[in-house]
């Protein structure tokens, strides 16, 4: 079959504009306490973005049921409504404590796939996760114990155990993980919170960072799935039931808690988009950066069809554009 060479569109540099969005939007509140107030900035602006946007997208991960999140809700339809036919992954906040204490590391980012395409969580919070780099991809099972998970990766990125850096969210849950790390002698990068960015370290050039492990929230799986989909790396997941009820509540769903998740299954194909934008200053991105009448953000931005990673700086003339109504980036 001929390939075809022909440009096509990279909605990954229109989703750009929407984290950007969300990002100027929470910033603001940047240190002041209220998680809540951040959130709903970044919603807003991520809303207001996103449906300039030539496409009919449906909210796959977004911020909970209709009920309780008036937008951006799960099943909720956004962009114009005009082709191509997708499903989206919206986190306008990975971080919003981080926002609310002025501590690193916390991200605006938006995923795209082809209809059909991403896994739907449904309403089950938690899932294992190991995800790596590129070099790393095809060494890991969730199901394997961390001894076996580390010397393979150790071994194919030519390095000892003892020089691994290993991401884990700091949480009670993670006491037997963390100390087994300890017992193998990897290092250790605990994070208060964040493991999209947790992920996404893991193949970024540069971070130090080999592995990220642990429990923590199914829409941020899917979310960096898709991201290191694109970027050549690899996650796996499992679901993780809280207590009994949610175990018996999700088998009577149809959901499997002992099913290996693999890429294929968190996101089914290669053309996938994502962007994400600094929040807070953190190794993968920097933080939005007020100057009076500019603003200044860092996002990154991905395709999985051509596998090309961009790092946009990007400078806003908050008055010129704010001139111009909606869309304000
Ligand atoms: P939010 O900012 O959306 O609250 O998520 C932050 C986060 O740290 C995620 O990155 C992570 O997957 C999840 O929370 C972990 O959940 P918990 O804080 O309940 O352990």
């Amino acid at each position: 079959m001929p390939i075809d060479t022909t440009p096509t569109r990279n909605l990954a540099m229109e989703l750009v504009r929407v984290t950007e969005a969300a990002a100027i939007a929470a910033g603001r509140f940047m240190g002041r306490g209220d998680k809540i107030a951040a959130d709903q900035a970044a919603v807003d602006a991520m809303r207001a973005v996103l449906n300039t946007i030539e496409m009919k997208a449906v909210i796959v991960i977004g911020e909970g049921e209709k009920d309780e999140a008036p937008m951006l809700y799960n099943g909720e339809e956004v962009g114009t409504g005009d082709p191509p036919e997708m499903d989206i992954a919206v986190d306008p906040i990975d971080g919003t404590r981080p926002v609310a204490k002025g501590l690193p590391n916390a991200i605006a980012t938006v995923a795209l796939a082809p209809r059909g395409t991403m896994f739907n969580p449904g309403p089950f919070v938690y899932m294992h996760k190991i995800a790596v780099g590129p070099e790393a991809k095809g060494m890991i099972d969730v199901n394997a114990p961390v001894e076996v998970n580390l010397r393979r990766i150790a071994r194919v990125k030519g390095k000892d155990v003892t020089d691994l850096t290993v991401v884990i969210l700091d949480r009670p849950r993670h006491e037997q993980l963390i100390a087994e790390v300890r017992r193998l002698g990897a290092r250790i990068r605990l994070i208060p919170d964040g493991d999209v960015a947790g992920a996404l370290m893991t193949a970024w050039p540069g971070s130090g960072i080999d592995v990220l492990m642990g429990i923590g929230g199914t829409p941020e799986g899917v979310l960096a799935a898709c991201a290191l989909r694109a970027m050549g790396g690899e996650i796996q997941g499992k679901l993780y039931a809280r207590n009994e009820d949610e175990l018996r509540r999700g088998e009577e769903m149809g959901y499997d808690f002992h099913k290996v998740l693999t890429m294929d299954d968190l996101v089914a194909s290669d053309d996938v988009f994502f962007a994400a934008t600094g929040i807070t200053d953190g190794e993968l991105l920097r933080g939005v950066k007020y100057r009076g009448d500019t603003v200044r953000t860092h996002s990154l931005v991905v395709r999985g069809l051509t596998g090309t990673v961009r790092e946009i700086f990007a400078t806003h003339r908050i008055e010129k554009v704010k001139k111009l109504g909606e869309p304000r980036i």
